[in-house]
C-alpha cells in the first residue's frame, strides 16, 4: 500500500500510520516528492512553523467571484494576508448566534421516519444550515447555499476538472451575490470594516470582499469536516468499542472528542516549506511540499497512553490535532463538539429503537478525509 493513498481504498489506515509512526515518523515519498510527517511531535512542529506555508491551489479559468474567495480565504492564505483574513474570520465566528439545533433537525427528520441515511439527510445539511442561521439568512438563500456548497468546496481542492470549474464559477457568482446582499442587516458590519480597512491601511472595497469571502469561508469549512464528524460519531456509538451511555449528554461529550482523536474526519493537511526546514535533523528544503497526517498523531502513543484504544475517559482525549494547530488552527473546535453533541443527544432521546442498517462502509475517495459515503439507519419511537 502506498502511504500517500485514497481514504476509500484503505480498511484501517490506522495500522499503516503505526507502522509509519514507528519506523519513518517524517518519510519522503518519493514517486509523489512529498514528505509524509506522522507522529505528535514533528506534526505539532510544522503545524507551528513559520516557515511551513500553506500551498497555493490552482485557479485556473477562475471567473472573478470564484478568483476573490478563493484568494481572500483565511483558509489558503499566508502571513500578512492571513493575519488580515483570519481576523475577519475570527470577528465573523464571534457574531453566530446561538442557535436551536433541535429545531433544524426536526425539521430535516420531518416525513423521514423509519430507515433513513444519516450522511444523506443530517451529516450533509446540519452543519451549514446550522451556520447560515446563526447569520440570520432566510430560508430560500440558506436551502440555495446549503445545496451547492457541495460543488463549491472544490474551490479548496488542489486540482480541478473543467466540469469542476464550471460549477465552481457559477455557484461562486451566486453565492457571492447572495451574501453581498445579506451582509448589510447585519449589525457589526459596518463598524468592523471600517475598522479593518484603516487599521491595514486597505480599501472598504477590498476588505468588503474579504469580510464576503470569509463569511462564505464558513460555510466551505463547515460542510465536509462536519459532515464527516456527525457521521463518525454516530458510527462510534454503534461500535462494540463503545460503553457510553448514548442518552446522557455528559458522556456523548466525551464520545464526540474521543471519536475526533480517534476516527477524525479530516486525517491530513498540507504545508510548503518557503525555506530549508531542519527537522529531527533531516533537512525539508525550500518548495518541497509536506503532509501532515494529523490522525496518525492521534494514535502516537508517546502522547496518548494506549492510543490505539477507544478510550472516552482518557484525560488528555482533547489534546487531539483534527482541528490542526499553530496558526492556522480551526476557529470551531466548541462549536463543532457542541453541534454534534447536541445531534446525537436529540437522535437518541427522540427515538427509543436506533440501529444500524450497514455492515461494510464504504468512504469517499478523497485523500485528506476519510467521509463515509452513507450510514443507513433504522429509527423508531
Ligand atoms: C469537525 C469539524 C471540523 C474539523 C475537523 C475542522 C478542521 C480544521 C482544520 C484541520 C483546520 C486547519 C487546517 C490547516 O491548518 O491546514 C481548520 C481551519 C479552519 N476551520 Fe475548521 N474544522 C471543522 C469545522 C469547522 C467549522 C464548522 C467551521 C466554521 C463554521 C470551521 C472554520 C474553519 C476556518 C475559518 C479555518 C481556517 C483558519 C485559518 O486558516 O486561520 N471549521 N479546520
Amino acid at each position: 500500500m502506498s502511504t500517500l493513498f485514497l481514504q476509500s481504498e484503505i480498511k484501517n489506515p490506522y495500522l499503516l500510520y503505526q507502522k509509519m509512526m514507528n519506523e519513518n515518523p517524517i518519510y519522503w515519498n518519493e514517486s509523489n516528492k512529498i514528505w509524509i510527517v506522522y507522529s505528535y511531535e514533528y506534526c505539532t512542529e510544522i503545524l507551528n512553523h513559520k516557515k511551513a506555508h500553506i500551498p497555493t491551489v490552482s485557479e485556473n479559468n477562475f471567473n472573478e467571484y470564484a478568483l476573490k474567495i478563493s484568494r481572500n480565504l483565511a483558509r489558503l492564505s499566508n502571513v500578512i494576508q492571513h493575519e488580515i483574513a483570519r481576523e475577519i474570520a475570527t470577528v465573523l465566528f464571534s457574531h453566530m448566534k446561538s442557535i436551536e439545533i433541535d429545531a433544524i433537525l426536526s425539521e430535516l427528520l420531518q416525513n423521514n421516519k423509519n430507515k433513513i441515511n444519516w450522511v444523506e439527510l443530517i451529516s450533509k445539511k446540519l452543519p451549514v444550515l446550522t451556520v447560515l442561521k446563526s447569520f440570520d439568512f432566510n430560508v430560500q438563500d440558506s436551502l440555495f447555499i446549503a445545496n451547492n456548497i457541495e460543488q463549491l468546496i472544490k474551490i479548496m481542492h488542489p486540482n480541478k476538472k473543467p466540469d469542476d470549474i464550471e460549477f465552481i464559477n457559477t455557484v461562486s457568482e451566486e453565492i457571492y451575490l447572495i451574501v453581498e446582499k445579506h451582509i448589510g442587516t447585519l449589525s457589526f458590519y459596518e463598524n468592523l470594516i471600517i475598522a479593518i480597512s484603516s487599521k491595514h491601511n486597505i480599501s472598504l472595497q477590498e476588505t468588503k470582499s474579504i469580510f464576503i469571502s470569509n463569511l462564505i469561508g464558513l460555510f466551505i469549512q463547515s460542510y465536509d469536516a462536519g459532515k464527516g464528524l456527525l457521521s463518525n460519531t454516530l458510527l462510534q456509538c454503534f461500535s462494540k468499542e463503545n460503553d457510553s451511555n448514548t442518552t446522557d449528554k455528559i458522556q456523548i461529550q466525551k464520545l464526540v472528542v474521543e471519536t475526533l482523536r480517534f476516527d477524525p474526519p479530516i486525517h491530513n493537511t498540507r504545508r510548503i516549506a518557503s525555506e530549508d526546514i531542519q527537522l529531527n535533523g533531516i533537512t525539508i528544503r525550500k518548495n518541497e511540499a509536506i503532509l501532515v497526517v494529523l490522525a496518525a498523531a492521534n494514535r502516537d502513543d508517546k502522547h496518548f497512553e494506549n492510543a490505539m484504544i477507544f478510550d472516552v475517559e482518557r484525560k488528555n482525549n482533547s489534546e487531539h490535532l483534527t482541528f490542526g494547530t499553530g496558526g492556522h488552527m480551526c476557529l470551531a473546535k466548541h462549536f463543532s463538539v457542541h453541534l454534534a453533541t447536541e445531534a446525537l443527544y436529540y437522535l437518541f432521546n427522540k427515538f427509543k429503537n436506533i440501529s444500524i442498517l450497514e455492515n461494510e462502509i464504504e468512504y469517499e475517495s478523497l485523500i485528506n478525509a476519510r467521509l463515509p459515503k452513507a450510514i443507513w439507519i433504522s429509527i423508531s419511537n
